[in-house]
């Protein structure tokens, strides 16, 4: 670097305060902006730390002055000059560094900057592919800088509160061999074993098992893991875990350390308190009050059961759908009065685009109720579904008829649709929760199998394992997840460590015996050699720090995400390979 005398910079822009007056300062960073007042020419300076008002005095130096003259914006500049207090009147409570400023005597061009593609500024409303393209400018931002820094501090305190906690961090390899999470492999063809591909983990689940064989008792990891699936908001093809896992444990074990890790999170991070211990509700509990496994406790609108009130009901659709054993489930919108029809009717298109046969709505007028299908409804009808659904006066309930596995998640996106339009009054602005007790298999309907809920590893409990075989469907788990304001966050279990209910779970999942050896034998095998009972559990890391940000998406966390579609503005990736790489791996070009 050519500055004068080698001198180097002494302090970041952002640090600066009124104790600093009078010092001698060298600082580098970047042109936020820059005005020539009659003369006297100001710049704000910026770097990781915030900026600082740099002024360009020609009393002071000449040519400092000219210098800074053809300066312009993401210039990177050095410069040396003394700290004053700026006048009661130019004082600017909107920066950290407001009440200062830097009277430059030597300045220097570091590198020069063409016009940046879009301002280095919050809320200019950029697209965001533009962003992405252009990553390493969005990442001077402000917000973006905030969210890289507050994700590095959330890394070091769970690095911190694990190691406390006697817990080892140990790398997993990343080319491995398939670890089923239910999501498809991103493969990698091996040259020196020609046709051989080795898989991304999808998580380090297998080896961390292994590491508990292995007697390490504690370990943890944060850890990418590598996942070709449909991406969301809060999906990517690669993201991180925060991945442990502990011998000797069990599920209250687990769940009362991670709490202790979440509320030093809250508490450093975003300086609240969070109540322990969280709350639990198990899947089946969670599925009929809130419609699906990612309960948002934040709101009320939970899910009654209205069947019972409609059993001698004149209405076609609830007969029919009642003998068929189905049922009728409503919540009460809160947050929303006396709305109109076209309100009303945009629900149930949202509805049936979601896949429902149709939507009933409710609207309490004094004792009656106004509704499409108010005529067949008895009085008594009428009063009793008022009761159940708590409606007041203007009050709007929403009913679905239909088999449970069909309107569940129909009704939790209602309630989302909810949630997102008629702001409704919050129990509290922080829904920390843990799902227990999972089905540990679902039936696929398309494949005609049975899955693993969570994965094939997962403990099915104690009291379970009679019928595990005969009745697969009624087999709880002994798994938790952590669900953040509708988000799930992570998930866990206790799991199998006996090599007969291992292959008997893999029965189950339809393996034959070679496949089950082919795929896990080495994980069997290990099972032979005395394997401690142990569990764990992974969390997101971009899920959390998205939601310790306040942010509504995991790209807004991530240095360098992809987008949607799997693609990397900024490289390019992914992309075709050579014809020379491809005769190597011997792959044919398409
Ligand atoms: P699971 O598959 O539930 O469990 O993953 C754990 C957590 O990882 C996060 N996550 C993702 N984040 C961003 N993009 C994705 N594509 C993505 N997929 C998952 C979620 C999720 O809760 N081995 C087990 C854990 C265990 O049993 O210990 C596992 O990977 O926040």
């Amino acid at each position: 670097m050519n500055v004068e005398d080698g001198k180097k910079r002494t302090h970041y822009c952002g640090q600066l305060r009124p104790r600093h007056e009078g010092e001698e300062v060298v600082l580098a960073g970047w042109v936020q902006t820059r005005r020539d007042h009659g003369g006297v020419i100001f710049i704000d300076l910026r770097d990781r730390t915030g900026i600082v008002q740099v002024v360009f005095n020609p009393e002071i130096s000449e040519e400092a002055h000219s210098i800074a003259g053809r300066a312009r914006s993401e210039f990177v500049l050095w410069c040396r000059g003394t700290v004053r207090r700026r006048p009661q009147d130019a004082v600017n409570p909107h920066l950290a560094t407001g009440e200062v400023e830097v009277f430059a005597k030597k300045v220097e061009v570091l590198s020069e900057s063409k016009t940046p593609p879009f301002e280095i500024q919050d809320g200019v409303g950029v697209d965001e592919a533009l962003r992405l393209r252009y990553r390493y400018l969005d990442l001077r931002r402000p917000e973006m800088r905030e969210a890289m820094l507050l994700r590095a501090g959330t890394m070091r305190k769970v690095r911190e509160y694990l190691e406390a906690h006697g817990f080892v961090e140990i790398e997993t390899p990343m080319l491995t061999k398939s670890t089923p999470e239910g999501a498809r492999d991103f493969v990698v063809p091996s040259r020196l074993q020609p046709g051989h591909f080795y898989a991304l983990p999808q998580s380090p689940q297998l080896f961390k098992q292994l590491l508990m064989v292995a007697g390490f008792d504690r370990y943890y990891q944060i850890v990418k893991c590598f996942r070709d699936e449909d991406f969301r908001a809060d999906r990517q093809p690669e993201f991180t875990q925060i991945d442990l896992e502990m011998s000797f444990a069990e599920a209250d074990d687990v769940m009362s350390l991670m709490e202790g890790m979440f509320s030093r999170l809250y508490r450093e991070i975003c300086s609240r308190e969070v109540e322990l211990p969280f709350p639990r509700i198990s899947y089946h509990e969670s599925l009929e009050l809130y419609g699906n496994d990612r309960p948002d406790m934040r709101y009320g609108m939970k899910i009654v059961e209205l069947s019972g009130i409609f059993a001698h009901s004149e209405l076609r659709i609830f007969q029919e759908s009642l003998s068929r054993g189905e049922r009728i489930r409503g919540f009460r919108i809160e947050g929303l009065s006396s709305p109109t029809r076209k309100i009303l009717d945009q629900m149930v298109d949202f509805a049936k685009a979601q896949g429902a046969a149709g939507l009933i709505w409710v609207v309490r007028e004094g004792e009656d109720l106004n509704s499409p299908v108010a005529k067949f409804l008895s009085v008594k009808e009428k009063a009793e579904l008022s009761a159940a659904l708590g409606l007041g006066q203007g009050d709007v309930g929403l009913l679905l008829v239909g088999a449970m596995e069909k309107t569940s998640e129909v009704l939790a996106r209602l309630r989302r649709y909810c949630v997102e339009n008629f702001s409704p009054p919050k129990k509290s602005d922080l829904s920390l929760v843990w799902v227990v007790d999972f089905p540990l298999f679902e039936w696929d309907e398309k494949e005609g199998r049975y899955k693993s809920n969570h994965h094939p590893f997962t403990s099915p409990k104690r009291e379970s394992l009679e019928i595990l075989e005969e009745r697969p469907l009624e087999v709880l788990s002994d798994t938790y997840d952590l669900v953040i304001n509708g988000v799930e966050v992570g998930g866990g279990s206790i799991r199998i460590h006996q090599r007969s209910v291992q292959e008997a779970v893999f029965r189950v999942l339809g393996l034959s015996e070679e496949e089950t050896k082919e795929k896990f034998g080495f994980l069997l095998e290990a099972f032979e050699y005395g394997p401690p009972p142990h569990g764990g559990v992974a969390f997101g890391l971009d899920r959390i720090v998205m939601l310790l940000a306040g942010k509504e998406s995991i790209r807004d966390v991530i240095a360098f995400p992809k987008t949607q579609s799997g693609v990397d503005l900024l490289t390019g990736a992914p992309d075709v390979l050579y014809p020379q790489q491809l005769k190597e791996l011997r792959i044919r070009p398409l």
